[in-house]
């Protein structure tokens, strides 16, 4: 189903780093060298070069890490992709709304991919791991987000937004947002 600014998202169960899109986005940490969850896997099943040229950002502009909401690209490695566009997540925190700083990772993530290049884009569910997001307002915020960057021109060429979650529970709570 195609939605606004010709954007069509699309619901995946299963692992980002077997997926095959031009994009695939990695929930990563400020300091872009890598972690578990996402991050881990990525960084596994992409190889060593990923982490060469996280490295290399690290030392020229990134030198006190990526902060939060933004983005950046590297190579893909041996990943079925041309990129991989980490950005870094908020960490859940209960007395304050931090939805705006994970909007801007899908944002940021969606105009990077754009400018690249890309016609698929793939995220994980970003900052509902490790970093504490409830999984239902993880997946309405990452939703809206998409719709409202790609409903404001701010996707680019691109034309698939895939969401890869990893299991069920993740799966159904973006599955009630999107309808
Ligand atoms: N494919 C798709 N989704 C995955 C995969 C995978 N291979 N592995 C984990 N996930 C899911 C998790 O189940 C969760 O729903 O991705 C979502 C994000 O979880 P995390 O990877 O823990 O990322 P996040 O919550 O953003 O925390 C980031 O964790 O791994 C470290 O270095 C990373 O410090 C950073 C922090």
């Amino acid at each position: 189903m195609t939605g606004p600014g010709g954007v069509s998202i699309v619901l995946v169960r299963g692992d980002i780093t077997a997926q095959s899109a031009d994009a695939i986005v990695n929930a990563a940490n400020s300091s872009l060298l890598g972690g578990g969850g996402v991050d881990g896997a990525i960084h596994r099943r992409g190889g060593p070069e990923i982490l060469a040229d996280c490295r290399r950002l690290r030392a020229s502009h990134y030198g006190k890490g990526l902060p939060t909401g933004r983005a950046v690209a590297t190579t893909a490695g041996r990943l079925d992709a041309r990129w991989v566009i980490h950005t870094v997540g908020p960490v859940w925190q209960r007395d304050e709304d931090r939805s705006e700083l994970l909007a801007s990772c899908y944002r940021e993530s969606l105009r990077l991919a754009g400018e690249l290049g890309a016609r698929t884009v793939a995220f994980p569910a970003i900052s509902t791991g490790v970093y504490g997001w409830p999984l239902e307002d993880g997946a309405r915020v990452a939703v809206r987000a998409v719709r409202e960057a790609a409903g404001a021109g701010g996707a680019g060429g691109v034309e698939e937004v895939r969401f890869v979650l990893f299991d069920d529970e993740a799966y159904r709570a973006f599955e009630g947002v999107v309808g």
